[in-house]
């Protein structure tokens, strides 16, 4: 099999929407102090670009929960592998993802995150695939709406490569 990878977002047009997004975070919360969650791995460079961007006092956390078992499709079990490690009562928290596709995982940890009492709790995510969703989720930020491919780079990997890099693209799996 040959991996082949289609750009499909420009490290320009991501630099451009990421601004984007950090200016409506900027309006919606002033000077509210704001917690990011990270999805880990996938959502790592959205955190540190979006982060650089942003004018409150930021903190970060990170958070990993499993869905994925090395394919390209998600199980509809989860488990925390990395919990945070900071109290957000009565804090504002922006959860961070990388991509909501079946929505599981948002949902979950949507579902998680409540439980813990935040002053508010949004969501934010760089990449959207409506067309493949299971349960019924919607971010507040969404970066791009993409169609229903496989995507790479950016944080995004397939067996744990191409999370580096700059863009976003579509892998194509090739018979040689
Ligand atoms: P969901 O639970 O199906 O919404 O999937 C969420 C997680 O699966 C994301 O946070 C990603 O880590 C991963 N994922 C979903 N679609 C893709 C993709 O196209 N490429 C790489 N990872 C993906
Ligand atoms: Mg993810």
């Amino acid at each position: 099999m040959r991996e082949k990878i289609e750009v499909l977002i420009t490290e320009e047009q991501l630099d451009k929407r990421i601004s984007e997004i950090a200016n409506q975070i900027n309006k919606d919360f002033e000077s509210k102090d704001i917690i990011l969650v990270c999805v880990l791995k996938g959502g790592v460079m959205f955190m540190t670009d979006i982060a650089k961007k942003l004018k409150q006092t930021v903190e970060f956390e990170f958070i990993d929960v499993s869905s994925y078992y090395g394919g390209t499709e998600s199980s509809g079990k989860l488990t925390i592998n990395k919990d945070l490690e900071t109290c957000i009562e009565g804090k504002h928290v922006i959860l961070l993802e990388d991509i909501v596709d079946t929505g599981r995982t948002l949902s979950y940890l949507i579902e998680y995150l409540k439980e813990k009492n935040p002053a508010s709790l949004k969501l934010c995510t760089l990449l959207d695939k409506p067309s493949r969703r299971v349960v019924d989720v919607n971010a507040d930020y969404i970066g791009f709406t993409i169609p229903d491919a496989f995507i790479v780079g950016y944080g995004l990997d397939y067996a744990q490569k191409y999370r580096n890099l700059p863009y976003i693209g579509i892998l194509h799996l090739d018979n040689e």
